[in-house]
């Protein structure tokens, strides 16, 4: 399964932390690419800084109008699925998105275009209160994956944590210059 996300909008003040977050989340849950409009460039080259440490070959990429990249993805026969309060309950609708093969996840941050709904083939509200699109997106991918995200192997780390009970464990590999 290949799995992508689109963050759309932003809010007025602009929030990069959380946009930040966002991408962080994508990456360690075990998205391929996130595609977003109107931030900070400087999240690319955290995303890229985070790369070379961790591994992997995530990847940010910019766009102009986020209907151009839904329309394209429908076309590569990705599944679009929104994230919204206002969408199906997750636990109704987890068992068929698993059967998916491609995902294009819709995460908003201000109010969102109302074309979104219909364009989704999947509106999912985890739980039917609202709170952050961080939250909301870790939980997706959680329920998506049903843990295997945590099993991802990140190519190329400069750093690689083994997990242990106590203490911190980080094998860095070598560099000879
Ligand atoms: C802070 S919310 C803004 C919601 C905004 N009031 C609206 O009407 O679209 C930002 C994003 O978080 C996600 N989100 C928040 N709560 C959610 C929930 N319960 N289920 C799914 N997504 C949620 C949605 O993607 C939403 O667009």
């Amino acid at each position: 399964m290949v799995i992508e996300v689109l963050r759309i909008g932003q809010r007025l003040v602009r929030d990069d932390r959380v946009t930040t977050h966002v991408a962080l989340v994508s990456r360690a849950f075990g998205a391929e690419r996130i595609f977003m409009n109107e931030v900070n460039p400087e999240i690319k080259d955290t995303v890229e800084k985070i790369n070379k440490t961790w591994g992997g070959k995530f990847e940010v990429e910019f766009i102009d109008k986020w209907k151009n990249i839904v329309k394209k993805k429908k076309e590569e026969d990705f599944k679009i699925i929104h994230l919204s309060m206002y969408g199906q309950n997750i636990n109704n609708v987890q068992e068929e998105i698993q059967k998916e093969k491609n995902l294009l996840i819709v995460v908003g941050a201000e109010k969102v275009p109302r074309e979104i709904y219909e364009l989704a083939d999947y509106n999912v509200g985890i739980g039917s209160q609202p709170h952050s699109e961080i939250s909301a997106l870790a939980i997706l991918l959680d329920r998506i994956q049903k843990g295997s995200q945590f099993e991802k192997y990140f190519a190329n780390a400069k750093r690689k944590i083994i997990p242990t009970k106590n203490g911190k464990n980080v094998q860095v590999e070598e560099t000879r210059d």
